[in-house]
């Protein structure tokens, strides 16, 4: 079954991570008990939306109710900067009632990345109910939009496109010429709900090539993030205007 894509524009990135925190709240608030599974995303970008959850739902989300993985993470210990781990420590984990044991980070800095990865597979399948085919359902993943139209760790012309068994793998990632520890599609389109937080002009002529332009043509060459399309769950695309300023009129997309 085709996913149903929605595309929602905000004024401002403000906007964006408001839905986005109301998301995790509804969804927190829809089931009554039992874990939550929540998939982080990396980059720059998510860093207003968990300041936000760490500054506005402090008391209201059930943080001891959450399992928080991360969807992709960088070939470097936990605290550098450039880790995805730290970024999410920083400004949301070390500022909300999670337990440390239910916050699961990607060891990427590890010299085996394939045994790393394996653990990680295992660690999620522990954690995260299946879904259909069997594989972990996570019930909320966000994911970022890179300008090459890459998502997570999943870019343009590398080997974790293309694959089909695994969950999670290492990627070699020649544009920054480092290996990356990434979700696979496999895992991302199992999920109940996954959201792209994008906003930046930056980003306009991705999101163009990727949700249409104003006359409705698409671009040509089929990017990653294109792939990321739920087989039982709902894809949102949360647009601030500056993102979204050369798609046509969003409303509801089939
Ligand atoms: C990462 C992310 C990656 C990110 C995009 C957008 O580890 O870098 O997972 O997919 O979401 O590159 O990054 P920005 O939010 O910094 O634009």
């Amino acid at each position: 079954m085709e996913s149903q894509t929605t595309v929602r524009i905000f004024a401002s990135p403000e906007g964006v991570i408001q839905f986005a925190a109301r998301t995790l709240s509804e969804i927190c608030r829809s089931r009554a008990e039992g874990r939550i599974s929540v998939a982080l995303s990396g980059g720059s970008t998510p860093a207003l939306l968990y300041e936000h959850l760490a500054n506005e739902h402090r008391s209201e989300i059930p943080w001891g109710r959450l399992e928080l993985f991360f969807g992709d993470e960088r070939t470097v210990p936990p605290e550098h900067s450039d880790s995805n781990y730290r970024l999410a420590l920083t400004t949301l984990l070390s500022r909300v009632a999670v337990p440390a044991l239910q916050v699961h980070r990607m060891h990427a800095e590890e010299a085996d990345l394939e045994a790393a990865a394996l653990r990680y597979e295992d660690e999620i399948r522990r954690f995260v109910p299946p879904g259909a085919l069997q594989v972990p359902s996570f019930d909320l993943v966000w994911l970022g939009l890179g300008e090459d139209g890459h998502t997570a760790s999943l870019f343009p012309g590398t080997a974790a496109l293309n694959e089909e068994s695994r969950i999670v793998v290492p990627n070699f990632v020649p544009s920054v010429e480092k290996h990356r520890m990434t979700f696979t599609f496999s895992l991302i389109n199992s999920a109940q709900r996954v959201q792209f937080l994008v906003f930046g002009g930056k980003k306009a002529p991705i999101v163009r090539e990727i949700l249409g332009s104003q006359e409705g043509e698409r671009g040509s060459a089929p990017y990653p993030a294109e792939r990321v399309s739920p087989h039982h769950g709902a894809l949102e695309w949360l647009l601030d205007r500056e993102a979204a300023r050369e798609i046509r009129d969003p409303g509801l997309l089939a």
